[in-house]
């Protein structure tokens, strides 16, 4: 009996030692600074935005940064500048969040930069100033990543940034997470998805309606969360700053419409004006917009009615080329009445949904997790879905004619569509809606062949 004593004694101590340990090395990684993310508040030629969290007993956090250089000699020529930091209290303690937007940058360069403060410092990446100039370029589009981010929706970020390491920017049509609110489970899952990609290639996104829940249930009230990680634009209408906005980037606009947010009509209006105004204005080559809901009700048991009929008369007055949605948890691709826009609906994570198969929609697909590539050039946009395998879903062209007059070609020999009803099918939804699937497909697949 004595002997098993004096040999248990010596595992229990070293596995006190290890705990405390692991404790110690917890709060330590805590402290260091980490969601560590780029995205732009002005110009993408001449600024770099960079946000990042601490919980660190300094509330203070700065930013090294420099022209970048293959030497690692570099530290005479680094520039200092500090953040600006903020406290804030969510269900998992106390934390510091910090934002600089560098400015004054020369475009076309390669920059390093590293955030901390004291002796806890990040590692140094880098980040390139865009060119200003018309020339190829392409990004990545994702769908709501929302639910189970880091066993499932983590693979479709990888794949896509593991594809497309040149991509210059990524964008998020909302549902970046499920509870606004809550880091656990959500933020704490969302940005390690996408680890060191987001240190090196900025983020681009719009909120959608679950960055408007904060903990159990929708409150139309953005979660403070969202300006806290992100540092998006302020040229949106008032009261609506980093959730409606444009960012120029190159020849291309890309403009974000906080379709949960909660405004009054009069806002409504402003925010119509506004955007008719953006697009009015813009001189360069092409014009994305992305909002969260999709522009019709997808997911079987939706409204399918079109939401938003003053935006629709906007996108087909300005003839927009390509909207980029969400929301539905399936993907879609379609024209609704006109030429043009080229709406898509996508989804990046594994929560799914079973579809209906609306007059408008082009090309479908269910039970898939999906990214996005839009490659630019001066007079032509071509659009590419594929799985998270990597595998071509759905492809197309617009190309802008010398008149102007812009052409839509889907490209072709696509795979067959991919209608698999969601798992849980027959459980969460109706029996007539399950009742009826099978004949709505096959009169979906018939509506084609004609
Ligand atoms: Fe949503």
């Amino acid at each position: 009996m004595k002997k098993s004593i004096a040999l248990v004694i010596p595992f229990l101590i070293l596995a006190f030692h290890c705990q405390g340990q692991i404790k110690e090395n917890n709060s330590l990684l805590e402290q260091l600074p980490h969601h560590i993310k780029l995205s732009w508040e002005t110009a993408p030629e001449t600024s770099q935005a960079v946000t990042w969290r601490t919980r660190a007993d300094e509330p203070k956090g700065y930013i090294e940064y420099v022209e970048a250089t293959a030497s690692p000699f570099f530290e005479e020529h680094i520039k200092k500048v500090q953040a600006i930091s903020r406290s804030y209290t969510s269900e998992d303690g106390i934390w510091y969040y910090h934002s600089v937007n560098l400015q004054n940058l020369k475009p076309n360069t390669p920059y390093s930069y590293r955030v901390g403060n004291k002796d806890l410092w990040s590692e140094w990446s880098e980040f390139k100033t865009a060119t200003g100039q018309n020339e190829p370029f392409k990004f990545l589009y994702f769908g709501d990543v929302q639910r189970y981010i880091h066993s499932l929706g983590s693979r479709t970020l990888r794949q896509a940034v593991l594809a497309n390491p040149d991509a210059k920017f990524m964008l998020f049509a909302g549902d970046l997470i499920h509870r606004g609110g809550l880091n656990t489970e959500n933020w704490n899952e969302f940005f390690p998805a996408g680890g060191w990609a987001f240190q090196n290639i900025p983020i681009m996104a719009t909120p959608g309606n679950h960055e408007h829940t904060w903990v159990a249930k929708e409150t139309k009230e953005i979660t403070p969360l969202w300006n806290l990680n992100f540092a998006f634009p302020k040229n949106g209408p008032k009261g609506q700053e980093e959730q409606t906005y444009y960012v120029d980037y190159n020849n291309i606009r890309i403009i974000s419409l906080d379709t949960s947010a909660k405004i009054t009509a009069a806002q409504q209006q402003e925010t119509y004006v506004w955007l008719e105004k953006v697009l009015k204005e813009f001189d360069g080559d092409w014009i994305f917009v992305t909002f969260h809901h999709a522009m019709a009700g997808l997911a079987r048991n939706r409204n399918p009615d079109i939401r938003f009929p003053e935006i629709k008369a906007l996108l087909e007055k300005y003839k927009v080329p390509m909207v980029l949605t969400g929301h539905e948890h399936l993907y879609a691709r379609g024209r609704m009445g006109a030429d043009f826009p080229i709406y898509a609906v996508s989804v990046a994570g594994p929560y799914q949904n079973a579809i209906q198969f609306s007059d408008w929609i082009e090309r479908a697909g269910t039970t898939m997790q999906l990214y996005q590539e839009i490659h630019v050039s001066e007079n032509q946009l071509k659009y590419v879905s594929k799985t998270v395998l990597g595998d071509v879903y759905d492809a197309f062209t617009i190309t802008k004619r010398s008149n102007g007059e812009l052409q839509f070609e889907e490209v072709p020999n696509l795979p067959a569509e991919s209608l698999v009803p969601t798992k849980d099918f027959e459980k969460r939804y109706d029996r007539e809606l399950v009742k009826s699937y099978e004949a709505d497909r096959i009169k979906y697949l018939q509506r084609k062949k004609e």
